[in-house]
């Protein structure tokens, strides 16, 4: 099987392809709902919450999207220090919100002081940070950040972008305090794109009532009035929440500690590939992703070049995103990747670049 050390879509298990192809069923049936609730039941696990999960068809930009349109009235905080923390600000600008930018420079992590002291005194409904950022591979402090939030605005509503790490890295979005927290199929759960999982509070939905214009695909107030009748009010990616259900029990029987051992095993052992053969990693240490590596050009090769090479031998790596591109190239450990995947992925780059 052709191997994808990219950040995603990333390789699915042949089990989990099949799954999907279980029959269709009327989604308003008895049938189909005993498997829509159990599998969003599941998803809680991976949350570490016992808030609700909705499941929607659509990418995780949906739910970036319906953050902003069902939570926020006027006013956002975003905070920036990466391309996808960037497109999420221009997300809220662009449903005509009130979003404040908090840059830091993006190898950078987003400081809980200097974030808090936005907020104090400012009253911001809400604040908007992405935990694991796939371009920079640079994870943020979200628990930090979330107290010291919750210290100085406890009001203010926390929205976590975990696209590329939840189920992959651990969020404890109870215990953290965070109000909103979503992920996309196709990255650390290692399944096709198409289905989106995002968790949220009770008093997050609460505030959902009083918002004007949520719109109605994304309208998460009654989305929740068919949620507890176990339905949805579109027609559900069926074939994928059969994947979900068939890849939960995969996930769990591996275990979620384990899981995120052997991503953050394999971070280390790239990370330390690269440093041995003259190239650094763009995270500081500290706050490198376990999911995504981004390692700095330092030997200014062709990554392009790079991928040709690995292309033969079935395997590729993804190129640095929008203005790291060149300057940088990334190596994904998410999903179903082993640390045998990555060691014959060294082992190819090393031949490269002896070449
Ligand atoms: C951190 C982050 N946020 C958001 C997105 C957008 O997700 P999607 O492509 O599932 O809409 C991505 C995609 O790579 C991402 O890495």
């Amino acid at each position: 099987m052709p191997r994808m050390f990219v950040p995603g879509p990333v390789d699915v298990a042949d089990e989990v392809l099949q799954a999907q192809a279980a029959p269709m069923l009327p989604h308003r049936s008895k049938e189909f709902e005993a498997i829509y609730r159990r599998t969003s039941e599941k998803s809680q696990e991976l949350f570490y919450t016992n808030y609700r999960v909705f499941l929607t068809a659509s990418s995780g930009t949906g739910l970036q999207e319906a953050a902003i349109r069902n939570f926020v009235d006027k006013r956002v905080l975003s905070i920036v220090n990466g391309a996808f923390a960037d497109r999420w600000y221009e997300v809220a600008v662009s449903n005509g919100k009130d979003a404040v930018k908090l840059s830091f420079e993006w190898d950078t992590p987003a400081s809980p002081d200097r974030i808090a002291d936005a907020v104090k005194g400012d009253g911001f409904e809400a604040l908007m940070l992405v935990h694991n950022e796939t371009s920079t591979g640079l994870q943020n402090p979200v628990k930090e950040i979330a107290e010291a939030v919750r210290a100085v605005s406890p009001d203010t509503l926390i929205f976590v972008d975990a696209v590329s790490s939840l189920a992959g890295a651990k969020i404890e979005m109870d215990a953290w305090g965070l109000d909103m927290v979503f992920t996309s199929s196709q990255k650390c759960l290692a399944l096709p794109p198409g289905l989106a999982l995002g968790a949220v509070s009770d008093r997050a939905m609460k505030k959902a009532e009083s918002v004007q214009n949520r719109g109605w695909y994304f309208d998460l107030v009654r989305m929740e009035k068919h949620r507890n009748k176990d339905s949805s009010p579109a027609t559900p990616a069926m074939s994928l929440i059969y994947a979900l259900n068939f890849q939960l029990d995969r996930i769990f029987a591996e275990g979620l500690e384990n899981r995120f051992v052997r991503h953050s095993a394999m971070a280390k052992r790239v990370q330390e590939w690269a440093e041995a053969h003259d190239q650094s990693t763009y995270a500081p240490e500290g706050y490198r992703s376990q999911t995504v590596t981004t390692i700095k050009n330092d030997r200014r090769i062709s990554v392009s070049d790079l991928n040709n090479f690995l292309k033969q031998r079935e395997m590729r790596i993804a190129n640095g995103y929008g203005r790291l591109k060149d300057n940088t190239f990334r190596i994904a450990h998410m999903g179903e990747t082993q640390m045998e995947d990555i060691e014959e992925l060294l082992e190819a780059m090393e031949e490269f670049l002896k070449k």
